[in-house]
């Protein structure tokens, strides 16, 4: 292919906050011991106060990608936005950061794949990108689940955290770095394994509905987690498939930071040996659709990712859905 979406900045927003397991005592019948144990998360940042939101975090990535890369905002012709959290049901959190930019020349909307949702987004606006239809497109993952959560669940409120990554992609012609290649896969009769029921069209807020449906985050722990095992090594396999690679052609690996449990057998299952593999999730906990590109900017800030390695990124959510990007950074 001559004309690629290469990446030419990373940005990354998380709040100031931290909230620790052992505070996290405090509120529900947990430990610290267990959520390390389980999760391998020690902190999370979370919101606070009213400004703290999805559209908030999202609008600083993107500052902070646009600056890196050097760019004039009116240049941006798409923005794409992967999250499960925005500001409202709607508009879109992308049309907030369209505006909060001033990319007056851009399109802006969301994709709601959940903690995939930044492989999503990439994925397509690298092929609008490599199509033709626009040349620079800011790309971002985001989500502010500790908004979302019910924090008498001790199943699910040790999980997640607040974070949000962005990137400026931008074609060029005969290059070998870009996105090499993509996979999106989705199951929706596993709709129910996570999921939000009021809100939506189904169970307005305030109908008769939505009594006793749930307003908050509930997940079947046990069903996620079997099968995320099985789709994140399903997904790498097959997106290293379609480009012709095997594992020991990749320079890194930047799983979805959902749980150290998950990401090592993942690793484990692709061969991937322990330096090959980023972890962040000690630190935010998961983020979902922010978790991979703040993993993903704190590798590159680290140097452990450069200009021409190969890194695979792979996630899973709710939907369910799941999938892979191969990228020569
Ligand atoms: N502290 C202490 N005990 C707990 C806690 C807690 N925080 N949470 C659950 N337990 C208890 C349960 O009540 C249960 O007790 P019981 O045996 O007396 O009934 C016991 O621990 C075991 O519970 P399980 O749910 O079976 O625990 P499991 O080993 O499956 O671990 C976990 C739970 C960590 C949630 C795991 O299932 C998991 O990681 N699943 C995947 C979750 C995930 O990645 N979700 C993200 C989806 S992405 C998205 O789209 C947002």
């Amino acid at each position: 292919m001559s004309r690629r979406a290469v990446i030419q900045s990373i940005g990354h927003a998380v709040p100031t906050k931290v909230l620790t397991n052992k505070d996290i005592e405090k509120i529900v019948d947990t430990s610290d011991e267990w959520i390390v144990q389980r999760t391998g998360i020690r902190e999370r940042r979370v919101c606070d106060g009213p400004v703290e939101c999805t559209g908030w975090l999202a609008l600083q990535a993107s500052q902070e990608a646009i600056a890196r890369a050097g760019i004039d905002p009116m240049e941006i012709e798409l923005v794409l936005c992967g999250t499960v959290s925005g500001d409202y049901i709607w508009p879109s959190t992308a049309c907030m950061v369209q505006d909060g930019i001033g990319a007056k020349n851009a399109g802006a909307f969301d994709v709601s794949a959940a903690c995939a949702g930044f492989i999503y987004a990439l994925s397509n606006a690298a092929a609008m990108v490599e199509s033709g239809q626009v040349n620079t497109a800011l790309v971002i993952g985001v989500d502010s689940l500790s908004k979302q959560v019910n924090w008498e669940d001790r199943s699910t409120c040790i999980l997640f955290g607040d974070a949000g990554g962005a990137v400026i992609i931008r074609a060029e012609e005969n290059t070998d770095r870009g996105l090499l290649g993509t996979v999106l896969l989705s199951d929706g009769s596993g709709a129910r394994f996570i999921c939000i029921d009021v809100g939506g069209s189904r169970y307005p807020f305030g109908s008769p509905q939505a009594v006793g449906k749930r307003e908050k985050i509930t997940m079947m722990g046990s069903e996620v987690y079997r099968f995320a095992i099985q789709a994140m090594g399903d997904a790498c396999l097959k997106v290293l498939d379609k480009v012709g690679m095997t594992s020991d052609q990749i320079d890194l690996f930047v799983p979805h930071q959902a749980n150290l449990r998950i990401i090592e057998s993942a690793a484990k299952r692709l061969n991937l040996p322990p330096e090959k593999v980023f972890l962040n999730v000690q630190k935010y906990g998961n983020t979902s659709g922010g978790s991979i590109p703040l993993a993903l900017y704190e590798a590159e800030i680290e140097g452990k990712l450069k200009k021409g390695m190969t890194v695979m990124t792979v996630g899973f959510g709710a939907g369910l859905v799941w999938g892979a990007n191969i990228i020569r950074w």
